[in-house]
């Protein structure tokens, strides 16, 4: 169904996306509640009445469990071949493929394209942004629905203006894992950050390291995010405000013209 492309990817640090998929797998069980993601995106998608889906940044495939059980037409798409492996063991009846959201090539226009789960903030500069717009609009059908989150610049950034450190926990399989992460503004290339983060997991009572990540994230005010719609051709049907775990978000539903 895809024509893959190979071009250079948007974070070559994106640790946690590749070497540490296994650590991500075991953990963002517990940050997200996946049901609720679910309840959450399928009420939207019944709502415009659309079967079929593309989800960008599949990432390990816990949505697309939840919307291939429930009969929905899905194929899921990730930048990170570690992580769509990972979804492909879990959901054996899910179609996923490695692509990445700025340049794929759907064969047919499809009828929704989903991108929770915050990926949208991975898009650093305005050509990223310019072109993974773009990319959307000609992979929809007319009067097909976009819909994602994005970090909110205008409540995060003034939170983590002189750098910020947190903690985030959590349990799989017995095993206890914690994250630390170091937030810091950097202003490259719009209201963007650098997120720093150590792994650690508990073995024999001991914290153990396992890992380490480093990566620019871009958040964004809705104006902003109601400008790239705009000159891409999309209409704004919905823009709730939303907090998912660590995050104040947007949620955005756009149709395209
Ligand atoms: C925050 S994770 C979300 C994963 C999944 N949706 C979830 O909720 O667990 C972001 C995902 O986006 C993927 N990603 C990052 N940049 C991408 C790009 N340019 N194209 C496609 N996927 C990308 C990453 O590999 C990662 O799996």
């Amino acid at each position: 169904m895809f024509i893959q492309t190979n071009l250079p990817t948007i974070n070559d640090m994106d640790n946690l996306y590749n070497d540490l998929a296994k650590v991500y797998e075991a953990m963002y069980h517990s940050f997200i509640d996946y049901q609720e993601e679910y309840d959450f995106y399928s009420t939207i998608l019944k709502k415009y009445n659309k079967k079929s889906i593309l989800e960008i940044g599949s990432g390990t495939g816990n949505l697309a469990g939840h919307l291939v059980q429930n009969g929905f037409d899905y194929t899921g798409l990730d930048l990170s071949q570690a992580m769509v492996d990972l979804a492909k063991s879990k959901v054996s009846a899910g179609k996923f493929v490695q692509g990445d959201m700025r340049y794929f090539k759907s064969e047919k226009p499809v009828e929704s394209i989903l991108v929770p789960s915050r990926t949208i903030n991975h898009l650093l500069t305005g050509e990223d942004i310019n072109t993974t717009f773009s990319c959307f609009h000609h992979n929809l059908q007319q009067g097909g629905i976009l819909c994602f989150d994005f970090i909110d610049a205008g409540e995060f950034m003034p939170l983590i203006w002189g750098g910020k450190k947190v903690m985030h926990e959590a349990v799989f399989e017995d095993t206890y894992y914690c994250r630390e992460s170091i937030w810091t503004p950097t202003l490259e290339h719009g209201m963007d950050f650098n997120w720093t983060s150590f792994y650690f997991k508990k073995e024999n009572e001991q914290l153990i390291n396992i890992g380490e990540d480093s990566t620019q994230v871009r958040t964004f005010t809705v104006q902003e995010m109601e400008i790239f719609l705009k000159v891409h051709h999309f209409t704004v049907k919905e823009i709730t405000a939303r907090t998912s775990y660590a995050f104040p978000t947007y949620v955005v539903v756009a149709e395209r013209d």
